[in-house]
């Protein structure tokens, strides 16, 4: 797949998410994490290869409700003069009753703590709150798989944290690109790491994230969890097994 005028950009890539599995996706800047995502969501066409969803193929432009995505800057997702218009916006494209879609509204808002904000315009919203709101726009759709851009980038820890409580609960498939891999780690027992388009991992989170020479060679560090200490104080322990 490739952006107009641009050299391909993702290449070999071959993978499937189970309904409801949580999957880390993790690559350095320009890797492709966001091409992918636009990839999958058929806001990009592919030049070869397929992206299947429920499997049927996607065909870039048209409407497929099972995939939402949630985007890495919330301005570019949420538009309407208010957070309850954004959220209903979704839901009208798909022809529901005015009844049905305020109460999917009701419970994506309740759901990410939103609920009593509903006039408020977006704009005015804080950063964790646009965050969350990005995601009841999405949970509203009710998908089958939603693809998270650095959903924790710029959030202050009790927003990071309220954040993982709220993507702990979801049940659907959620493939979620992230440089915070404490968070990869606690959300995702399954990691993909990507480098310039291509596939370099798909494992085991604490495996794929724990291979000090993997994450090296693909800008990453192995995350502070994961690397061994001594019971005493706060050293790393060196070439531990
Ligand atoms: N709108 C665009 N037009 C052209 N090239 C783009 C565009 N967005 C990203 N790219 C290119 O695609 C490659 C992958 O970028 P991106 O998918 O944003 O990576 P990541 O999300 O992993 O940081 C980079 O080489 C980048 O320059
Ligand atoms: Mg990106």
């Amino acid at each position: 797949m490739g952006w107009p005028s641009h050299a391909p950009v993702l290449r070999d890539l071959t993978f499937s998410i189970a309904p409801g599995a949580h999957v880390g996706l993790v690559g350095p800047n320009g890797a492709g994490k966001t091409s992918l995502f636009h990839t999958i969501a058929g806001v990009l066409p592919a030049q070869a290869g397929a992206v299947l969803v429920q499997g049927r193929a996607v065909v870039p432009g048209q409407f497929r409700p099972e995939t939402a995505l949630v985007f890495q800057q919330a301005e570019d997702q949420l538009f309407c003069p208010t957070l309850i218009e954004d959220i209903c916006f979704g839901p009208r494209n798909l022809g529901l009753s005015d009844a049905e879609i305020r109460a999917r509204a009701d419970d994506a808002l309740a759901l990410c703590g939103l609920t009593g904000l509903e006039d408020r315009p977006v704009h005015h919203l804080s950063g964790g709150e646009k965050r969350r709101a990005c995601i009841a726009g999405a949970l509203v759709m009710r998908p089958e798989l939603m693809l998270l851009d650095e959903p924790s980038a710029a959030l202050d820890m009790r927003q990071r944290r309220r954040l993982i409580a709220l993507l702990q609960g979801i049940g659907q498939a959620l493939l979620i690109a992230s440089h915070d891999l404490e968070l990869v780690l606690e959300l995702c027992p399954r990691v993909i790491v990507i480098d310039q388009g291509r596939m370099c991992a798909d494992g085991p989170a604490r495996e794929v994230l724990g291979d000090a020479q993997l994450m090296a060679a693909h800008g990453q560090e192995v995350p502070h969890s994961l690397t061994p200490h001594d019971s005493a104080g706060h050293v790393h322990v060196k070439n531990a097994p």
